[in-house]
């Protein structure tokens, strides 16, 4: 990829201010939406703070774009309402709403040059020729793409063409910025960098409130303050987002962003002062980070493969023994599958003992208390 990168300078940077002012907070309050008599948004209450970038995530058909496009004002909601800052935008067609919006497939003019797809939105506007000179050229700016002004999209790249695409989104000055997958046409590289520059872009806009929809918890994970997980048209989880990680509430949110082992345990002892109750597995006792689960209780112990370690000391205070399955060398780290009393167990590892044991063998794992999470067995959703 070239060496251009998001700057994020000059009016930008003041105007984020102007943006704040405006109050950039998004309120779904029981927004739903049905196609014909299909309910594809349940009810949903969100609200997405100012500034804040939040990732909506969840698979393919869970609602994501339907919410997104509800508060761009091209879906219309079966019932609730839907404010940003002060202003309830329900009725309002989504040229009024104040919204940047960028989508998969880029969706520039083919026939406009780069300057005249980013000015697009402030000739809607009827904004006079030397603002709209001027608003081009900053958000070509800021997005590293002040160059390529004079080019048509079929001379640029899919990664160029979406940052002129975001370019075109910001040139508008809004409050709000939804961005509906909009790396998912880009190549694995490509997309790694692009996730930086957004990172930065926000950086350098920090009073722009993004929702982000995406099924790459990779993405959601490296970019959201918050993410919101969906999952058939509801959100079964909403939280601050390594929170979200780190704690997972259910089984599907733990297996939504990233790897888990969830290991079926019975709850010993309630949870303490110190947020950790014991549970067995089997006739180990184990120690995990729990909420109010009471003893007695069927519960899943969750615990990331890169937590689990071959070997003892410091703070991994639990140890369960498993039969190795398979050895997987990936390069920078090596993946290997055990089975724990019927349960498949994942660790990987960046570094491994010089001597490796054979599929077949016994092998301790250990890992600390702090790095893991009882969940609720019965955790359909
Ligand atoms: N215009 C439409 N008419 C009928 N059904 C639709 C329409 N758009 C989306 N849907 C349905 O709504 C559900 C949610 O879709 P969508 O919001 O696009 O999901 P996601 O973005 O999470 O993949 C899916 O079952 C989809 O088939
Ligand atoms: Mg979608």
């Amino acid at each position: 990829m070239s060496a251009v990168a998001f700057t994020g300078t000059s009016v930008m940077d003041i105007d984020a201010a102007k943006i704040r002012g405006a109050g950039s907070n998004v309120h779904f309050d029981k927004v739903s939406v049905a196609y014909g008599s299909h309910v594809v948004l349940h009810p949903l209450t969100l609200d997405i703070a100012p500034g804040e970038i939040l990732a909506m995530i969840g698979p393919s058909g869970s609602g994501k774009t339907t919410a997104l496009r509800a508060v761009a004002g091209f879906v219309r909601p079966a019932s609730g309402r839907i404010r940003i800052g002060a202003t309830d935008v329900t009725d309002l067609p989504p040229y009024e709403r104040g919204l940047g919006m960028v989508v998969q497939n880029y969706a520039l003019f083919p026939h406009m040059r780069v300057e005249d797809n980013v000015a697009f939105g402030l000739r809607a506007q009827g904004a006079d020729k030397a603002l709209i000179g001027e608003r081009v050229k900053d958000a070509l700016a800021t997005v590293g793409m002040a160059t390529f002004a004079r080019r048509y999209p079929r001379e640029l790249s899919g990664g160029q063409q979406q940052r002129v695409a975001i370019a075109r989104a910001l040139a508008v000055r809004p409050r709000v910025l939804l961005l509906d997958e909009p790396l998912s046409a880009l190549d694995a590289q490509i997309r790694r960098n692009m996730v930086e520059e957004i990172a930065r872009l926000h950086r350098s806009l920090p009073g722009l409130t993004i929702l982000y929809v995406t099924h790459d918890q990779t993405e959601a994970l490296t970019l959201a303050d918050k993410i919101a997980i969906m999952r058939d048209g509801r959100v079964c989880s909403h939280g601050p987002t390594t929170e979200l990680y780190r704690r997972p509430p259910n089984r599907f949110t733990a297996e939504f962003l990233g790897r888990a082992n969830l290991l079926p345990v019975t709850v010993a002892e309630a949870v303490g002062s110190k947020g950790f109750a014991t549970a067995r597995h089997g006739d180990v006792v184990l120690t995990g980070a729990g909420r109010d689960e009471e003893a007695g209780d069927k519960s899943l112990l969750c615990i990331r493969p890169q937590h689990l370690s071959l070997t003892a000391g410091g703070e991994h205070t639990n140890r369960i023994v498993g039969t190795l399955r398979e050895v997987h060398w990936q390069g920078e780290l090596t993946h290997l599958v055990l089975d724990v009393d019927g349960t498949p167990v994942r660790v990987s590892a960046t570094k491994l003992p010089v001597e490796l044991p054979e599929p077949g063998a016994k092998v301790p794992l250990f890992f600390a208390p702090a790095d893991t999470s009882l969940l609720p067995e019965d955790a359909g959703v």
